[in-house]
């Protein structure tokens, strides 16, 4: 890599500016501080910006303008926002028409803050990445997000390998079929936003951690669109979560709303994960998954076309098990 990635730190008080600085400085950042909006909007212009870490209440243009311009003159630099509690609902606003992607409310907590900030670099170190990536690199990509959750080590390459005989037998083009294998890769890329405490816990998850993980598909989608990546991926990431009855997450929409791709990966997806074993229950035998699939969610949560032709498959499917599952091809 060349030159180090730079966190610009955005507010009016200098106090604030010194202390973030030094909580950064064990970082190998490039820290670059501005004490209003046009300074900033100065370095954005002039300089290769990760994230910018800007406080909201300033006199002249406010922090949220000031990352609304920003957008438009590097769309790739993250963007988290510092405010107090009376701006929240602006802040979600914000969050919600992707205006930003987090945001601190001040007083601040250091860790969260520091993670806060490590996470906004990653996303943008992995935007950069998909631009661009040769196929070997996308693989690799979707395998890093596995790490952070090592009981899905092998998922996204099994996803892939599955959701190929499903395309192949839908009569599917090569092309469509190639995405679909790199939408694999990537359908839970948008697992970088959640920590590790909650990918790695042992038992079921409570409703506030549930609603975290829900944003995954989202947080995914918009990453793969910053990087320009085909709608066919984009609709892989943002709609594998989407149940045919409309019960899914995060859009709900029903049927042949979801886009094709996107109910052909869900198959695939569903199947690894019963079929493969999770912190608190063990997986069930591949022609077991086949059955559990078939009772009780052909129609509900997927799609009972699609799921007929992955059971006509069963045979190669099940042959699986004989080999070694990690050892699926997937070209
Ligand atoms: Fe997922
Ligand atoms: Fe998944």
């Amino acid at each position: 890599m060349g030159m180090a990635e730079a966190l610009l730190i955005v507010d009016d008080e200098e106090k604030i500016l010194k202390c973030i600085e030094r909580m950064m400085i064990h970082t190998d950042l490039r820290i670059l501080t501005a004490r209003n909006a046009e300074e900033a909007l100065d370095l954005i212009r002039n300089e290769d910006i990760s994230v910018i870490l800007s406080d909201n209440m300033m006199p002249g243009m406010k922090g949220i303008d000031l990352l609304s311009t920003a957008k438009s003159h590097a769309p790739d630099t993250i963007r988290i926002l510092m405010t107090g509690q009376a701006d929240l609902p602006t802040a979600i606003d914000a969050i919600n028409k992707g205006e930003v992607f987090r945001f601190v409310t001040k007083p601040w907590d250091n860790e969260e803050l520091e993670q806060t900030i490590q996470e906004g670099i990653e996303r943008h170190r992995i935007i950069g990445k998909l631009k661009r990536a040769d196929e070997a690199s996308l693989l690799s990509i979707g395998q890093a997000i596995e790490l952070k959750d090592p009981y899905t080590r092998g998922h996204s390459k099994r996803v892939a390998a599955y959701s190929l005989l499903l395309a192949e037998r839908a009569g599917m083009s090569a092309e469509v079929q190639r995405k679909i294998k790199h939408g694999s890769w990537l359908h839970d890329c948008g697992k970088i936003g959640i920590s590790e405490a909650i990918l790695n816990k042992q038992g079921p998850l409570t409703e506030e951690e549930f609603e975290i993980v829900k944003n995954h598909p989202a947080w995914g989608a918009e990453v793969a669109r910053q990087a320009q990546m085909p709608q066919t991926i984009v609709n892989i990431i943002l709609y594998h979560h989407e149940h045919f009855d409309g019960h899914g997450y995060p859009s709900r929409i029903t049927g042949y709303q979801i886009p094709k791709e996107a109910r052909i990966v869900a198959v695939a997806d569903v199947f690894d994960a019963i079929t493969t074993d999770r912190p608190y229950r063990k997986g069930l035998s591949l022609s077991d998954g086949l059955e559990e699939m078939k009772s009780n969610m052909r129609g509900t949560v997927l799609d009972p076309d699609l799921l007929d032709a992955f059971h006509s498959l069963a045979k190669v499917i099940t042959n699986y098990e004989a080999s070694d599952s990690n050892g699926i091809g997937c070209t």
